[in-house]
């Protein structure tokens, strides 16, 4: 089937089946660019909430369909790759975070969307890229626990002045990024202002002129008066940049920067997860008394909106 075939038939079949189609802003060019909504995790995680469809697909990885199931557990929610998780969200399990919460009676948890289900049932409140400084100052504790990812964590620390306790996790995409590697991109491109994602470690948010989510970031270079911009994060965002910032040049901080498992799903598998909707192959499910206990986080983390 032609590359137009197909984007034709998953269009059809989503009217078909009154589907929606979220795409978080690391997938393949093609799939953007047939979303009904492309977006960072909050903006998804909103579209999920709120939608009237029947059917969520969700073209990202697998925590974020996850959310998509809690906060509308009456939609089937549809992962066309079931093998796409986030390594990230695997570093914390529920028991882990339940001995941190022994370890440290009374401090409040804010957990990172970048979690499971099981985790988020164990915190007080989600947050993501977009609004972790709200979220943790909305907690109104001088202490807080932010798992799973150390640089965000750390990120919030500063802006927050909260004594921000942490797990050890962290994206492997994001954290190989080192300062010297930025510095010598820098070097190449005097002048050229750089801006990154706040999962990148302290010493490479140092350098940056900005940090913001990926709609964040996606924001910032179309408003930033600069002809060229050095963007900290996961490649698969030079397809949205390009589009809305036609003019400009978007150099990566590293060429290494690619998400193998947002990079897994294919139009093909789109095609397939809606061809098979019915099957329940691809729809991600979470269990009743899990969801029962981690809607409360996820319901905290839209109503604080974005930093
Ligand atoms: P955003 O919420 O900024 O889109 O980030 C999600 C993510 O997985 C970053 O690695
Ligand atoms: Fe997870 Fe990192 Fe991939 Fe984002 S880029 S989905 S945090 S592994």
């Amino acid at each position: 089937m032609s590359g137009d075939t197909i984007q034709q038939e998953i269009r059809s079949l989503l009217a078909e089946k009154n589907g929606v189609l979220l795409v978080h802003n690391y997938q393949r060019g093609e799939i953007q660019d047939l979303a009904d909504i492309a977006g960072d995790s909050l903006a998804l995680s909103m579209a999920a909430a709120k939608t009237d469809a029947d059917l969520i697909v969700f073209c990202g990885v697998h925590f974020m369909a996850e959310s998509a199931a809690i906060l509308s557990p009456d939609k089937t929610v549809i992962l066309p790759r079931m093998d796409a998780g986030c390594p990230m969200a695997d570093m914390i399990t529920a028991e882990q975070l339940r001995e941190v919460k022994a370890a440290h009676p009374g401090v409040p948890i804010v957990t990172y969307v970048n979690s499971s289900a099981e985790v988020k049932a164990e915190s007080d409140i989600c947050c993501t890229s977009s609004n972790a400084i709200s979220v943790t100052r909305s907690v109104g504790s001088d202490t807080v626990y932010l798992a799973p990812d150390q640089n965000l964590a750390q990120w919030v620390a500063r802006h927050t002045g909260q004594e921000v306790l942490y797990w050890n996790g962290y994206c492997p995409t994001h954290h190989r990024v080192r300062a010297e590697q930025v510095r010598q991109v820098m070097a190449r491109h005097p002048g050229a202002p750089f801006i990154a994602h706040p999962e990148c470690r302290p010493e490479v948010l140092d350098l940056a002129d900005a940090v913001a989510s990926t709609s964040g970031i996606i924001a910032y270079c179309q408003s930033v008066a600069a002809d060229t911009v050095i963007v900290g994060t996961e490649t698969g965002m030079f397809h949205q940049l390009r589009k809305n910032s036609p003019g400009k040049t978007f150099v990566a901080a590293s060429e290494d920067m690619i998400c193998p498992n947002m990079k897994l799903t294919s139009l093909d598998d789109v095609l397939e997860a809606l061809q098979t909707a019915e099957s329940g192959a691809n729809v991600v499910r979470v269990p009743d008394d899990v969801r029962a206990r981690a809607v409360a986080a996820l319901e905290k983390m839209l109503a604080a909106g974005r930093d």
